[in-house]
């Protein structure tokens, strides 16, 4: 589904990333793991053409997309989240979720192309749509007239997560989507990624620190470090390579403090 081929990307003298290629097979769950700094969410911004490499390639669905711009990508079925919520404040639920439907797309033609919410049948095609099939999945429906602002930290980043779903991509972006959960919020986030994928699919590409979350359920993990590619395996292969360990996930006798800076 998602090809990401040697990538090279500097930001003046900082090699963010070099030789990092990465394979995200259609409907599995692929995670990327590493340090703070490794290089993950500046992967993130080359897939989803934020950032230009300086070499490499994305292919997505077999057609090279390394020249797009990311409202280019978004139309050919790709959605990320960011690491910190950005919802808009004094809106509801609901309107924040329709966001989605026009903030991945910008573009005039491109819109009209999907047919987006431009009479008030439209608006209220989409919000039928929305209700039925993303605030029922992720369990919105009690909070979806509430002002995101009012909602606890881990709806919020489910709003997030519903916003990015809302044109149905055919390949999910998740930067940390459980970070600063607590375990509660993190086992729902955790099982809301898999319905999703288990419904719909999506091919999903994550970024987690939080290693309950990523071994339980991804089906295949590229750890970074400092910018290089490190190893990739299934879960299994990649919490028992010597050189992850060393890198980023620790022995486990490490001080308390020491492994909590670390993850
Ligand atoms: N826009 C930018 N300009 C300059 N340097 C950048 C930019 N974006 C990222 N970097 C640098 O690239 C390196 C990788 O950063 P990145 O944010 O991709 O790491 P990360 O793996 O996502 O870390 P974290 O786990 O803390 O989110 C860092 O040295 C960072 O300072
Ligand atoms: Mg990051």
């Amino acid at each position: 589904m998602l090809l990401v081929d040697d990538i090279q990307l500097a930001f003046g003298g900082v090699k963010a990333l070099s030789g990092v290629s990465v394979h995200a097979k259609a409907g599995e769950i692929t995670a990327v793991i590493g340090p703070n700094g490794a290089g993950k969410t500046s992967l993130f911004n080359v897939v989803s053409g934020f950032y230009k490499p300086q070499q490499g390639k994305v292919t997505l669905d077999g057609e090279d997309i390394s020249a797009l711009r990311p409202h280019e990508r978004a139309y050919r079925g790709m959605s990320r989240t960011f690491q910190n919520i950005a919802l808009f404040h004094g809106m509801s639920v609901l309107d924040n979720i329709k966001l989605g439907a026009h903030t991945n797309l910008t573009s005039g033609i491109l819109s009209a192309g999907f047919r987006l919410a431009r009479t008030r049948n439209e608006e209220a095609a989409l919000e039928r749509y929305i209700r039925q099939d993303i605030i029922g999945l992720l369990e919105l429906d009690h909070v979806q007239h509430h002002h995101v602002e009012d909602l606890s930290y881990g709806l919020q980043k489910r709003v997030e997560l519903a916003r990015a779903l809302v044109m149905k991509p055919k390949i999910l972006l998740l930067d940390e989507p459980v970070a600063g959960m607590n375990r509660e919020e993190k086992r729902e986030m955790s099982r809301f990624v898999v319905d999703v994928r288990k419904n719909w699919k999506t091919t999903v590409l994550l970024i987690e620190h939080d290693m309950g979350m990523v071994m339980g359920i991804s089906d295949h993990i590229v750890v970074l470090s400092f910018g290089k590619p490190i190893a990739s395996g299934t879960p299994d292969e990649v919490r028992a390579n010597p050189d992850v360990i060393k890198a980023y996930l620790g022995t486990g006798d490490e001080p308390v403090a020491e492994r909590e800076a670390a993850v």
